[in-house]
C-alpha cells in the first residue's frame, strides 16, 4: 500500500471551525486530519507526523470543564500551532500568563505584522484577521517572541521558533482573515517542511492501491449508486481499481427527476461502461405509499421499501462481500466537543438510506478520508462532467417529498415535467451558478383558471429557490422577473394538471428547504 502522507494533526479542542483548519491545510497541498484530545497522542503515533495544530475551543483555560489537551503533544518533536484557545493553553503550560480582558475582541481587527518570519513568511505590515476571544495572553513564556499585534491584543501572534512552537491568538481559518491560507500554508510548507503533494491525482492513487488491498485479487463489490456526487465519484474510483468486480446497483425508485435515470444508464453503463444494474422498483414503491400522506411515514416507507429492494439485488452477487458505499470524512469524524472529556464518537455512517448491517459485507469506502470539495475536485480530474460534479443536492426520498399530499403516478408526472422546466430554464439563464437548490414542489390544493374558453381546476406548484452554503441555512436570492415570468408561464401551458404557480419565499431557518 502506498505510504502515508506526511501530514498535519488538528487537536480538536472544541472548536467551531476545526475541520475548517484541516481543509485549508489540504487546501495547500498537505494532508491533515482531525482528532480530540482523547486521542490525540495515540493518534499522532500511528501517522507520518509532521506537525500539530491546537484548534481554537469555546472554553477559558480557567474554566472548571477547560478540554484537557495532553501535554505530550508538545513533546512529539514536531512543530506545534497553537490557534486562540490552544495558544492561551500553551502558554500558560510553559510558565506564561493568561488572563480574562475586559475588552472583548470579536470580528474583524487589523493587525500589524512585527516578525515577517516563520508564520508571517512573505506577509507584512498590516492584516486584517478574525479575533474571537475573550481570555488573552499577558505575559509570555520564556523565549517567546511577538509576532504580530493588534490594538487591544499585544500578542496576537507569537513564537518560540527554537521550540517550533507557534501561537495565533485569532482564526487563520476563516476567510475573513484575509492572509490566514497563506499562514497556514506557511505552518504546513516553511515550518513542518510538508511536501505540496495532496492534491487529487495522488489522491486517488492511493485511494485506488487502498482498495485493491482490502479488497484483494477476486473480491468483488457491489455499490448504490444514486447519481449524486459522492457515490459517482465512488463509483469511478471503484471502477478504476477493479474494473468489472465492481457491481453498481441503481434503484428507480418512481421518484426520480426527469431523464436521471436514462442520464445514469449513459454514463455509468455505457461512457464508463460499468457493470450496472438498473432495478425498476417503481410499481413497488408506488404501491407502498399509496395513501401515506405524513411526512415522517412516507420517508419510513421509502427507506425501508430500499432496503428490500437493495437487499434482493446484493443476494445476486453472493460471491460479493464488500459493500462500497460514498462515506465522506465529515460523516466520520463528529467534531467531538472537547467539554466534558467526551471520547470520539467515531460513527459508521450509512449514506445509502441505512443499509442492513445484515448483509454481511465488509465496507469499502473511498471516500472516507474527503471532504465535499475534495471529492469534487477528484471528480473532475477523473473526467466527471460538471452537470455531476455541481449537481444540486437531490433528497433520497426525492421527488416524494416535494408532492405533499398523497403520491400518485398522475400527480408525480407532473411534478416532473414542471421540475424540468425549472432546471431548464434556471441553467439556461446561468442563475443555477449562485444557487445551492432550484425546484418544483406540487401542492394538493386546487385552484379555478381559465385556459382559452374553459374552465380548469388543477393543482398549484410552488417553486422553491434558495441560495446556502452547507443547507443550514438558506435564503431567497433575487431573480430576474422574466425569468420567473418565463417559468411560469411554461409550466402552466405545459403541465397537464397545473394551473397557478406560486414563488415560495421562506427562508432556512424557520422554514426548511425541502417541503416535507
Ligand atoms: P432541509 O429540507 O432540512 O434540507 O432544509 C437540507 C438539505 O438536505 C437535503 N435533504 C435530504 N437529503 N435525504 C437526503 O439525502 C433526505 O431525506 C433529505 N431531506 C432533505 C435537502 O435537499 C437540502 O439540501
Amino acid at each position: 500500500m502506498s505510504a502515508a502522507p506526511r501530514g498535519i494533526l488538528v487537536v480538536d479542542l472544541g472548536a467551531q471551525y476545526s475541520q475548517l483548519i484541516a481543509r485549508r491545510i489540504r487546501e495547500a497541498g498537505v494532508w491533515s486530519e482531525i482528532a480530540p484530545p482523547q486521542t490525540a497522542l495515540a493518534r499522532a503515533a500511528e501517522m507520518n507526523l509532521a506537525g500539530v495544530v491546537l484548534s481554537g475551543g469555546p472554553a477559558s483555560v480557567y474554566a472548571p470543564d477547560a478540554p484537557e489537551v495532553p501535554a505530550g503533544v508538545l513533546e512529539l518533536g514536531v512543530p506545534v500551532l497553537g490557534i486562540c484557545y490552544g495558544m492561551q493553553w500553551f502558554c500558560r503550560e510553559l510558565g506564561g500568563t493568561v488572563e480574562g480582558s475586559d475588552k472583548r475582541e470579536f470580528g474583524r481587527t487589523e493587525i500589524a505584522i512585527d516578525r515577517s518570519e516563520g508564520l508571517f513568511s512573505g506577509i507584512t505590515g498590516e492584516t486584517v484577521v478574525w479575533m474571537s476571544h475573550g481570555d488573552k495572553v499577558t505575559a509570555l513564556p520564556d523565549g517567546f517572541v511577538i509576532d504580530a499585534h493588534s490594538t487591544h491584543c499585544p500578542n496576537a501572534a507569537v513564537s518560540d521558533a527554537s521550540r517550533g512552537i507557534y501561537g495565533v491568538q485569532f482564526h487563520p481559518e476563516v476567510t475573513h482573515s484575509v492572509r490566514g491560507k497563506e499562514l497556514l500554508a506557511n505552518f504546513a510548507h516553511t515550518i513542518c517542511g510538508c511536501a505540496d503533494d495532496w492534491k487529487p491525482g495522488s489522491i486517488v492513487e492511493r485511494e485506488i492501491a487502498k482498495v485493491r488491498e482490502q479488497v484483494g485479487e477476486r473480491g468483488e463489490i457491489v455499490l448504490g449508486l444514486s447519481g449524486g456526487v459522492d457515490s459517482s465519484v465512488a463509483a469511478v474510483i471503484l471502477h478504476q481499481a477493479i474494473g468489472k468486480r465492481l457491481h453498481c446497483i441503481f434503484v428507480d425508485n418512481g421518484l426520480l427527476r426527469k431523464g436521471e435515470r436514462e442520464g445514469v444508464e449513459e454514463l455509468f453503463g455505457h461512457h464508463f461502461d460499468m457493470d450496472l444494474t438498473v432495478v425498476d422498483a417503481s410499481d413497488h414503491f408506488l404501491s407502498r405509499l399509496a395513501g401515506v400522506t405524513d411526512p415522517e411515514e412516507k420517508r419510513k416507507h421509502i427507506g425501508y421499501e430500499f432496503v428490500e429492494v437493495f437487499r434482493r439485488e446484493a443476494k445476486r452477487f453472493d460471491h460479493a462481500n464488500f459493500l462500497g458505499q460514498g462515506t465522506l470524512y465529515p460523516d466520520v469524524i463528529e467534531s467531538v466537543s472537547a467539554f466534558g472529556g467526551q471520547t470520539a464518537v467515531i460513527k459508521s455512517h450509512h449514506n445509502v438510506g441505512g443499509l442492513p448491517d445484515d448483509l454481511e459485507m465488509d465496507l469499502v469506502e473511498p471516500l472516507r478520508e474527503l471532504f465535499k470539495d475534495e471529492v469534487r475536485a477528484i471528480g473532475r480530474h477523473l473526467g466527471l462532467a460538471d452537470a455531476v460534479v455541481d449537481r444540486q443536492p437531490f433528497p433520497g426520498p426525492g421527488l416524494a417529498v416535494r408532492c405533499p399530499g398523497e403520491i400518485t403516478a398522475e400527480r408525480l408526472a407532473a411534478l416532473r415535467e414542471a421540475d424540468a422546466i425549472v432546471r431548464h430554464e434556471i441553467e439556461a439563464a446561468g442563475e443555477h451558478k449562485n444557487l445551492w437548490q432550484y425546484f418544483a414542489v406540487l401542492l394538493p390544493v386546487k385552484s379555478v383558471g381559465v385556459m382559452g374558453d374553459a374552465r380548469t381546476f388543477e393543482e398549484v406548484c410552488s417553486l422553491r429557490i434558495v441560495s446556502s452554503e452547507d443547507a443550514m441555512t438558506a435564503d431567497v436570492p433575487e431573480l430576474p422577473h422574466d425569468l420567473l415570468l418565463r417559468i411560469s408561464n411554461r409550466i402552466i401551458n405545459e403541465v397537464r394538471g397545473i394551473n397557478r404557480v406560486l414563488l415560495d419565499i421562506s427562508s432556512k431557518p424557520p422554514s426548511t428547504i425541502e417541503w416535507e
